[in-house]
């Protein structure tokens, strides 16, 4: 018995060190080195410019488990319609290409397509992602009101506080609209996060509701994400 556990003891105090050098491990994985390779997207893209100036809808890679992108190329106003653009990969462990949207650091946002560096063909990698709406209200739409709040702001006879959150109704029903009672104000005011109650709601305000719906919404980029549309306009 003794030595058994010596033995997993060294094979754990190796995986350890070698955990350290991360580049090894993600070669291991993929198995295929991706720098000078080149990753083509084509798409017809929609939406691109509708979001607030922290966010840049690119075509990026990313290493396997990361939420960083290595390297991306964004994609413009002008790349509205039918897009083909390439992106460059300079690093050796790229697991996947994406056509997504970052914030400043990187970080992706929200993914709308994409392809594993396995679908390597030659040099060459394709992302072929068909018709794609990539506007910020319909990112918020299908990341948090459909998933999240509709089950209760849906679109039967009693949405909680009169709020139907479903795609297509969730717009009207927030931007300039007043609350289910008057103390509560506007639930979005465009440009002013701190006069909108979906603002307050989604921080967990205690004074805003009676219902508690902290944590409801996990990701800090998430709720990030909301209170930045509020700020740019709670455009459309
Ligand atoms: C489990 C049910 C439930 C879920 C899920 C839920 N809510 Fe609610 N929500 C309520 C209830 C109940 C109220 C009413 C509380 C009150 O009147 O004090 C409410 C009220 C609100 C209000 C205030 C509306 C008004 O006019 O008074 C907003 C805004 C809101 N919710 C947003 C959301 C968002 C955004 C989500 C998803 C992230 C969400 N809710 C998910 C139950 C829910």
């Amino acid at each position: 018995m003794k030595s058994r556990c010596l033995i997993f003891a060294a094979i754990f105090a190796m995986l350890g060190l070698v955990g350290c050098d991360e580049g090894d491990i993600q070669e291991a994985a993929t198995e295929t080195k991706t720098s000078g390779k080149v990753a083509r997207l084509t798409a017809a893209v929609s939406g691109i410019d509708s979001w607030s100036s922290q966010y840049s809808v690119v075509l990026a890679a990313f290493a396997e488990g990361s939420d960083y992108a290595v390297v991306q190329k964004r994609l413009t106003e002008g790349d509205n319609g039918n897009v083909e653009t390439t992106l460059n990969i300079t690093s050796d462990d790229v697991a996947t290409i994406e056509l997504c949207v970052t914030n400043r650091l990187r970080q992706r946002i929200v993914s709308f397509a994409s392809v594993p560096v396995s679908q390597l063909q030659g040099d060459s990698l394709h992302l072929a992602a068909g018709r794609v709406d990539v506007s910020m209200f319909q990112t918020i739409q299908d990341m948090v009101f459909t998933t999240t709040c509709a089950r209760c702001h849906g679109l039967g006879n009693a949405p909680a506080a009169g709020l139907t959150l479903a795609q297509g109704q969730s717009y009207a029903a927030l931007v300039n609209h007043e609350a289910s009672k008057q103390e509560r104000g506007v639930r979005v005011v465009p440009g002013d996060t701190e006069a909108s109650l979906l603002h307050k709601v989604i921080h967990g305000d205690p004074a805003a509701v009676s219902f508690d719906h902290s944590n409801m919404i996990k990701e800090p980029t998430t709720i990030a994400l909301i209170d930045n549309w509020i700020n740019a306009g709670a455009n459309k």
